[in-house]
This record gives structure tokens, C-alpha cells and sequence, in this order.
């Protein structure tokens, strides 16, 4: 395990993901976690994350100091190397000249950190404050024109770090710099894989919930369906997975998930229509966070209702992942939504949770579906919000709107995976707005609802571009749209990345 202490930057999950495509698992945790919590879960490396704020500002984050007697490997990175050098006796300089975006690295000492790699890189650059002198016992390894310290180390405490970013793609060979660190100073083995990760998870979830009964929220997509996979190969018919039907599916979805879902696995499903009660609850409700919270308190419900009929169901399973996590759990991050599974859960439950998918990415959850044998277009289903169509509605959600949403989504996914496009696109869907707009057709005047395309490309959805589509690709959405769906006149398209958008509207 290598921890990342956090100092609040916004390239911070990115390290994790580097480190751990070299194979080694690692944790996030604030940077003023307590001493004996790191030590309690006995890393081989610490790594410290870049931040916003200066050594010099007052209330500047701060290490315990007793972190550099741990013994431990330490890489740096930016204003963790900044930290590093002012912990240890080194002179950091306030910005005069700030230095930002991809600048030419002139390797000095091509050893361990830079080995195999040419003396001439190029990296990426984001500081204000400059490291002048590094502390008694560091070679300078290499400089830019603006930085005489852009990286250095201690061989003998291997306390190493880096001015730049190594975690982001524009320093082309950064993640071969991270590995040098974790390879030939942490001599990690790389070891850390999906199947590793697994046959940990399966003894952990068997640990967890003993002879009792787990009851798994199914939705269909790849998050819930491999949690399922998961903990039906850790405790089988202990587990039974309820596919709650609250009315705010896409076209055809209740079926289909079913119907897949039982060629694939041998696990017991209970599926529980709930759509007037959810349709119900959501009546005349047009904030945005109401609503969530209302579809994540009547999840929860059904689910504790569902599992009174089974005997000894103590657990509830889903599928959190790590940036769910991260998000919620950092002090500084401003929310900007309840996702459904973590904020939005009601304080009081009686069902304790599993959730084995918890430090994962995304990707990294595909490479563990794989792993475990689901069907490709489970795998690569694009996601889809557990509060489904309801924050797909701006204002109130009604039977009637639901319905033409759902007709005019089925139209966008039909025509994007007719163009080879479904895999491309991180998401690709319909949103309703509930004005209205005249039109013209056939010598008849209209008077009725826009729809909105938004498609986004991805790697985690924590940021989005919006999707370049072939014209020709909304051409054709745009008239079946139109054609097709009655109550509906006019097609717009949403070109705003995330952020400062997000992805979906509500
Ligand atoms: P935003 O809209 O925040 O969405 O850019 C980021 C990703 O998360 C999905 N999303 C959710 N998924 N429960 C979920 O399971 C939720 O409450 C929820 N809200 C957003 C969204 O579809 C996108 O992929």
C-alpha cells in the first residue's frame, strides 16, 4: 500500500489512478490524518499531493513532522515538494514568477527517478513558490529555466520529489518517473492486479457478512452488476439482488435488465415494481436535491421492506466507487450534488453496508467485470444515474414527460449506436426542458417541448468535454426526434464541457 497525502490539489486522484497502472494499490487521506493512522495501515510509500496554497500562507497545510522519521519513501510532487523542503531546512521563494504549462526539463542527475529516460523532457508546471535551496543532504536532479530545483532527493532517508506534475498526461513521461519511484526506491513488485484485488475482496465480503443474508440494489448498470458478480463469488445464495423499477428507466430497460441479467448469472432477483409509489413521491417537486433525496430514501425503503421477507438480511450491497468517496469525504470540496448512494442515503438504516467496489475507478471496475466474465455490453454499458430520468426532467417530473423522455432517448442511443459512436462517448442521452416553443408542421403551427442532446466524452467523469458529433449523426437525431415523438419540436444541442457544466442537468 502506498498512501497519498492529500494537500488538496485537483490532480490528486490522478496520482492514484498512476500509481496504481503501475500495479500498486494505494489510498488517498487528508494530509493531517493522524500519524498512527498511517502507521496502523503499514505503508510501504508515502507520496504528497500537490495543493493551492503557499508555504508561507498562514493556515498553509501542514505535515506532522514525525512522518519523515517513519522511515518511510517519500516522492513530492509540486506542493509536496515545496512542504518537503521547508520541513527539512530547505529555502523556498515566494512566486515572483509564476510558471504554468509545459515548460523544458533539463535532467541534471539521470539516476533512479530518471533513469532510462532522456536528459532533455518535457513537463508540465503549475507553481507559484520556487524551491531556491534544497535541504541539507539533497542532490538537485533536474532544473528548468524559471526553477533551479525541479526535482530532488535524499538517497540515504529515499525522500525524493518533483516540482512538476507526473500525473498529468501533458508531462509525457511522468508516469515513467512514478514508476522509478515506486519500482527502484519503494521496490514495489507491481503486483497489485484485478485478479489480486478480487480474491481480496471475496475473503473481505465473506469476513464481513458471515452466515447472514446480503440484498444487492441491481440497477443493471456495470457498478451494481459487478458488485452482484462479486459478492455472489464470495457468498453465492446468501445473496439476492432486488431490481427496483421506479419508473424513471430508459425504454425497455425493466426487460432487458432482467432478461440479461438472468442469462448471465445464477443469482436470485426479486424485482419490485415501484413506479406509482416513486412517481408518487416525486409529484410536484422541482428541486433538484429533493428530488435526489427523495429517490435515494425510497431506495433505501424498498430495499429494508424487501428484505424483512427474507430471513437474517443484514446487509445491503452497492456500488460505491471511489470518486463517490473522495468527493464526499474532502473538507474543502464545495457539494455539488447528493449522488444518490452516498449523500443521499437516510441517516437512519437498519441494513449495514457492503460496498467492495469502494477504492476503485471506473475503469478499474471494468477491468474487474472483465476479469469476472460479464458480457461485454454489461461492461460497457454507458452509466446511467440511479436517480434515472427524474434529474433528466428539469422542474416536475410527470407521467407524461417521462414518457416523452424516454421516447426521444431511445431515438439518441439508437442513432448513436447505429454510428458505431456508443462505446466513444462516455454518455449520450435526452434531457427534457419543460418550456415551449412554436414551430411549424405540416402548415400547422406547434406549440411544444424542446429536447436537449447532451453527449460527453470521459475518462472518469469527474471532468467532461462535450462530444463532437458528426453532423450528419444529429441530423438524422434531430429529425427522427422530432418525427417520431409527438409533444416534441424542436432539438437542441448542449456544447458545455464539465466544468463548468456537469454532466447531467440536475
Ligand atoms: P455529474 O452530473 O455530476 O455526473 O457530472 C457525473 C457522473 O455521475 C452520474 N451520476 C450519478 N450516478 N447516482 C449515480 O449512480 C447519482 O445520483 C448520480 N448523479 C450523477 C452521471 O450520470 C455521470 O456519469
Amino acid at each position: 500500500l502506498i498512501i497519498v497525502l492529500d494537500f488538496g490539489a485537483q490532480y490528486t486522484q490522478l496520482i492514484a489512478r498512476r500509481i496504481r497502472e503501475c500495479h500498486t494499490y494505494c489510498e488517498i487521506l487528508p494530509y493531517d490524518v493522524p500519524i498512527e493512522t498511517i502507521k496502523a495501515r503499514n505503508p510501504v510509500g508515502l507520496v504528497f499531493s500537490g495543493g493551492p496554497s503557499s508555504v508561507y500562507e498562514a493556515g498553509a497545510p501542514r505535515i506532522d513532522k514525525a512522518i519523515y522519521d517513519l522511515g518511510l519513501p517519500i516522492l513530492g510532487i509540486c506542493y509536496g515538494m515545496q512542504s518537503m523542503a521547508n520541513d527539512l531546512g530547505g529555502v523556498v521563494s515566494m512566486a515572483t514568477l509564476k510558471e504554468f504549462g509545459k515548460t523544458r526539463l533539463d535532467v541534471l542527475d539521470p539516476t533512479v527517478m530518471f533513469e532510462g529516460l532522456n536528459r532533455d523532457l518535457i513537463c508540465w508546471m503549475s507553481h507559484g513558490d520556487t524551491v531556491e535551496a534544497p535541504p541539507p543532504g539533497f542532490t538537485i536532479a533536474a532544473a528548468t529555466d524559471n526553477c533551479p530545483v525541479a526535482a530532488m532527493y535524499d538517497a540515504e532517508r529515499r525522500f525524493y520529489a518533483v516540482q512538476f506534475h507526473p500525473e498529468v498526461v501533458h508531462t509525457p513521461w511522468g508516469t515513467e518517473i512514478i514508476r522509478n519511484f515506486l519500482e527502484k526506491v519503494v521496490e514495489t513488485h507491481g503486483l497489485w492486479t484485478m485478479e489480486s484485488f478480487i480474491e481480496q475482496q471475496v475473503q473481505l465480503v465473506r469476513d464481513q457478512v458471515g452466515e447472514n443474508q446480503v440484498v444487492c440494489g441491481l440497477s443493471g448498470g456495470i457498478d451494481s452488476c459487478t458488485v452482484a458478480a462479486l459478492v455472489h463469488k464470495a457468498i453465492g445464495s446468501q445473496l439476492t439482488c432486488i431490481f427496483v423499477n421506479h419508473g424513471l428507466l430508459r425504454k425497455g430497460e425493466e426487460d432487458d435488465v432482467r432478461r440479461k441479467f438472468a442469462a448471465a448469472f445464477n443469482i436470485n432477483l426479486i424485482y419490485v415494481d415501484a413506479v406509482e409509489r416513486f412517481v408518487g413521491k416525486l409529484a410536484g417537486v422541482t428541486d433538484p436535491e429533493r428530488k435526489r433525496k427523495i429517490i435515494g430514501e425510497e431506495f433505501v425503503r424498498v430495499f429494508e421492506e424487501e428484505s424483512l421477507k427474507l430471513t437474517n438480511a443484514k446487509f445491503l450491497a452497492q456500488g460505491t466507487l471511489y470518486p463517490d468517496v473522495i468527493e464526499s469525504g474532502t473538507k474543502s470540496a464545495a457539494k455539488i450534488k447528493t449522488h444518490h448512494n452516498v449523500g443521499g442515503l437516510p441517516e437512519n438504516m437498519n441494513l449495514k453496508l457492503v460496498e467492495p467496489l469502494r477504492y476503485l475507478f471506473k475503469d478499474e471496475v471494468r477491468a474487474v467485470a472483465e476479469e469476472l466474465g460479464l458480457p461485454s455490453d454489461m461492461v460497457w454499458r454507458q452509466p446511467f444515474p440511479g436517480p434515472g430520468l427524474a434529474i433528466r426532467i428539469t422542474g416536475e417530473v410527470t407521467m407524461e414527460r417521462l414518457h416523452l423522455l424516454r421516447s426521444a432517448d431511445w431515438v439518441i442511443i439508437d442513432e448513436i449506436k447505429r454510428a458505431g459512436l456508443y462505446r466513444k462517448v462516455w454518455q449520450s442521452f435526452a434531457v427534457l426542458i419543460p418550456t415551449k416553443s412554436v414551430g411549424v408542421m405540416g402548415d400547422q403551427r406547434t406549440y411544444a417541448y424542446p429536447i436537449v442532446l447532451r453527449a460527453v466524452t470521459s475518462e472518469d467523469a469527474m471532468t467532461a468535454e462535450w462530444a463532437r458529433l458528426p453532423y450528419e449523426v444529429l441530423e438524422r437525431i434531430s429529425s427522427r426526434i422530432v418525427n417520431e415523438v409527438p409533444g416534441v419540436n424542436r432539438v437542441v444541442l448542449d456544447i458545455t464541457s464539465k466544468p463548468p457544466a456537469t454532466i447531467e442537468w440536475e
